[in-house]
């Protein structure tokens, strides 16, 4: 645990030192839960988004991307179930003043009974090595089979209390667990309340005429009210899809955790239109396909899971989240979400226009339905920085910091570096430059000896170091240094960009 706080502070001073994440506002102290990425940053964010969209709208034919505004009607959100349903349900801290949301309290409750399964087994397939056989411990063993079943218990109440409303109930569950203040222990708590998370601005000149908006917490949204825009200008058959990137705002009351939970942030979404009835087999198959997206960028399997929601939000027929390992343990990182037809419906019963979809091949109109894949962009930055941030041991004894990003993610691809700044390396390497910039984002640096020069580049994640030094001017030739296995390689000036070109390309990572 403490290891674990280790790491995600080292994550975080690391993403300000190297030019990541600032806060908002520093001079004037700060913004809480709202954050600035900075120039190696607004790449890296950049790049993800990127690979979303080419591997979610470039690689499948029948799915087209749109950029709908932030600011919507407002009945669109009366008719979403905003309104009236987009709440969080919080529980305050009498002692310690501090607020928490009370689902969050209890389901950290159950995933300490997880993890207190997850000991027992691991201490037993020490004891037992290559005998131990898993699947009969966890089915035999009563101490996995009662921190199992509690932690199913607890949550299912939970689901069936928020699911009724009953926060009277959520309280009592809270207190007949014991659950204490995380950071001062104390038990002594508020009732539950519901706390709606859409933030409301006005448009207007004067108070009187101006009309109450929201800003949208969500971007599925723009894409439900311009279903039928799509349809017919794009001719789109179902199955379809329709994909965005874009700000999101929630007035999120506990926000902690750097930027896995902010006031404004950016999602990619993607809602998928299916004949109803084929719904729960699509959301299997993107169920899988965003898995296979995760494990394409080489992160490690293990770091990911599925959470099938118990509770289900008030529109989906089946949900489950893709979990990540943070570095404050699993947690969502993407949610994939049957929608059924209830968006749709919604919004032709408010607005009153038909959104249909005529099937020539079934002769009939119907409203179709979604399966929609869900994910923060800010949050994958998180997931992908900090499960790259390493301190290494090197074979001499001493240490390296290295940001191991994925290189099709990395915000700069190659540091070109001459080894002295005099006897025309320098030109060469801005030659090098030049000649690399048009398809990669390549940078300079001669300041300090080489070696310090690598260690510098491995921090801020530069996947190739291009050393230009005297030999270079004789066989035009250069060293290149990988960052993940510190190999050095001789190549020629020629080969540079095939070589950077195969290691970087969209199509080697996103097969
Ligand atoms: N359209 C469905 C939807 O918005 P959600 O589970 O509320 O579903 C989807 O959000 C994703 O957006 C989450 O899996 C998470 O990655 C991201 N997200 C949600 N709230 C966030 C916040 N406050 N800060 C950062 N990311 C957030």
């Amino acid at each position: 645990m403490a290891q674990q706080e280790d790491h995600f502070k080292k994550v975080i001073s690391h993403a300000k030192e190297y030019g990541y994440i600032f806060g908002s506002s520093e001079i004037y102290d700060g913004l809480s839960a709202v954050y600035d990425y900075g120039q190696n940053g607004a790449e890296l964010k950049k790049n993800i988004r990127d690979y979303w969209w080419k591997s979610m709208v470039q690689m499948h034919e029948n799915i087209v991307g749109i950029d709908a505004s932030i600011f919507m009607h407002p009945t669109t959100w009366k008719a979403s179930g905003h309104v009236d349903a987009f709440n969080d349900p919080l529980i305050d801290n009498k002692d310690s003043k501090k607020r928490y949301r009370a689902d969050v309290l209890i389901e950290d409750y159950a995933e300490k009974l997880n993890q207190k399964a997850l000991k027992e087994i691991a201490k037993a397939k020490k004891r037992f090595g290559d005998k131990f056989d898993e699947q009969e411990f966890v089915t035999t063993n009563p101490r996995v089979l009662r921190y199992r079943k509690e932690q199913e218990t607890v949550l299912q109440r939970m689901a069936r209390s928020l699911e009724a409303e009953d926060l009277a109930d959520v309280k009592a569950l809270i207190e007949e667990l014991g659950i204490a203040d995380p950071d001062t222990g104390s038990k002594n708590w508020t009732d539950v309340r519901q706390f709606n998370l859409m933030f409301g601005t006005k448009l207007g000149a004067s108070a009187e005429t101006a009309t109450d908006l929201y800003l949208r917490p969500e971007t599925a949204q723009g894409i439900f009210v311009n279903f039928l825009n799509v349809q017919k200008t794009g001719r789109m058959k179902i199955p379809f899809g329709i994909a965005q990137t874009g700000k999101a705002f929630r007035n999120e009351i506990v926000a902690r955790q750097f930027i896995f939970r902010m006031r404004e942030f950016e999602q990619m979404e993607m809602q998928f239109f299916v004949r109803p009835g084929d719904e729960l087999k699509w959301y299997e198959h993107w169920k899988e396909t965003r898995l296979k997206w995760h494990l394409s960028l080489g992160l490690g399997e293990e770091n990911y899971r599925f959470h099938d929601h118990e509770k289900l939000a008030h529109y989906a027929n089946a949900a489950a989240d893709i979990e990540f390992d943070f570095p404050f343990g699993f947690k969502e990182l993407e949610g994939i979400h049957s929608r059924t037809d209830f968006d749709l419906k919604a919004h032709e019963e408010f607005s009153g226009k038909k959104l249909q979809f005529f099937d020539p091949e079934l002769n009939e109109n119907y409203v179709p339905y979604v399966v929609e894949t869900s994910i923060g962009l800010d949050r994958m930055f998180l997931a992908v920085f900090s499960k790259s941030l390493e301190e290494e041991e090197l074979e001499n004894g001493s240490t390296r910091t290295v940001l191991k990003l994925p290189a099709i993610l990395a915000p700069v691809k190659a540091a070109i570096l001459p080894l002295v700044k005099k006897d025309g390396l320098p030109e060469v390497a801005q030659k090098i430059i030049d000649d690399l910039k048009f398809d990669f984002n390549v940078a300079y640096d001669e300041k300090d000896a080489v070696g310090r020069r690598y260690r510098r580049q491995d921090a801020a994640g530069t996947p190739f170091c291009i050393t230009v030094d005297h030999d270079t001017l004789e066989d035009e030739s250069v060293t290149i240094r990988d960052r993940d296995t510190m190999e050095q390689k001789r190549v020629k000036i020629s080969e540079l960009a095939t070589i950077l070109h195969e290691k970087i390309d969209f199509k080697h990572w996103a097969k």
